[in-house]
């Protein structure tokens, strides 16, 4: 440690659930802020990372905003606050930067519920469909497919495949139903993959709050497991129509920004409700589900951060051939659709 550093970071400690040791402090801001800098890096979060991750970040935003800023980045290193398979993506589509993520422990059980010898048998199966794969995937699996998604562009992706060819969706079975749902297509095959935060999001906790707050709107990511349920109620007509929004995290803070609504049930990661809460202070936002954090996001510390600054590590390494056959996979995500959402 040289004598500028910070004596602060004296206190990082390794645990398996993280880095700690280190609070969010003012001094901790200044440190960090000083080593991106030196860095000559960039800092983005994704909505779920903790709070004090998103205020320190340069932007923060959805994945497919995420994306389309790493690719467009002009400093030298990016720092992915988020996930593995985020912080691969960056490295996909530069690289040539140094991509760092603050804990290289923090996966995500969705990417982990297809593996690139699964897709080759189900493709083996389906020689002539298109494949789709949602962002959240390996960079392996990447390489084996036709056409990357986020929830943000998930339904435009799939709306631009000929109606004629086949698709094989990937691995989110709930983001599948609600593609299959809105282009209408029956030719969609969908991966029985799931984000074990989200699936925990149910239809029943989703019915019970929205009958005790019969004014509120639903914003719903279409990860959850209510997110079918969302659909029936309205269509059943206990919520109105109109109040119902199945929106991608970034999409949430649009709508927000547009929603006459004096009180909001937010269903997806709790971290979300930072950033909706700053969008849109004078709306009282409440999860669906509290306990809906996901560890592997909430691995992101401010001690990880500080020890990611300082050491430079850990690095994301995706090998040159896997890179090169994703990288067209998620050049096309981040040209279809809408704009996505970050700042
Ligand atoms: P979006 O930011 O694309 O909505 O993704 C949500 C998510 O679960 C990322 O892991
Ligand atoms: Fe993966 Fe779910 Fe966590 Fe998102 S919330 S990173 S999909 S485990």
């Amino acid at each position: 440690m040289t004598t500028t550093e910070w004596a602060g970071a004296a206190t990082i400690v390794d645990g398996p659930g993280g880095y700690t040791g280190v609070d969010a402090t003012p001094e901790w801001a200044e440190e960090v802020r000083r080593l991106a800098r030196e860095r000559n890096a960039t800092l983005l979060a994704h909505n779920y990372q903790l709070p004090a991750i998103q205020d320190i970040a340069d932007h923060v935003g959805d994945s497919l905003a995420l994306s389309r800023i790493a690719a467009e980045a002009e400093e030298d290193t990016i720092v992915f606050c988020g996930v593995h398979f985020m912080a691969e993506t960056a490295k996909i589509l530069s690289p040539d930067k140094t991509v760092l993520i603050p804990d290289e422990r923090a996966g995500c059980s969705l990417a982990d519920s297809i593996t690139a010898d699964q897709l080759r048998e189900w493709k083996a199966d389906h020689p002539d469909a298109v494949v789709v794969s949602y962002v959240n995937t390996t960079a392996e699996v990447k390489g084996l497919t036709d056409i990357c998604c986020t929830s943000s562009n998930a339904v435009d992706v799939v709306a631009s495949i000929d109606p004629d060819r086949e698709v094989l969706f990937l691995p989110d079975q709930f983001l599948g139903a609600h593609v299959k749902r809105e282009t209408g297509r029956d030719n969609i095959h969908i991966w029985a993959g799931e984000c074990h935060v989200h699936a925990g999001i149910n239809g029943d906790e989703l019915a019970a709050q929205s009958r005790s707050h019969p004014d509120a709107d639903l914003f719903v990511h279409p990860e959850c497991g209510c997110a079918t349920s969302a659909l029936y109620l309205a269509g059943e007509g206990f919520v109105p129509d109109d109040k119902v929004k199945i929106l991608s995290t970034g999409g949430m803070i649009d709508a927000a920004r547009e929603t006459g609504a004096k009180q909001v049930l937010v269903a997806t990661e709790v971290g979300m409700l930072h950033q909706l809460r700053k969008a849109a202070p004078g709306i009282d936002f409440q999860p669906v589900n509290d306990r809906a954090a996901c560890p592997y996001m909430k691995m992101i510390t401010p001690a990880a951060l500080l020890r990611c600054l300082r050491e430079g590590a850990d690095e994301v390494h995706v090998a040159r051939d896997v890179a090169d056959r994703a990288r067209l996979s998620v050049q096309r995500m981040i040209a279809i659709g809408n704009p996505g959402s970050g700042e």
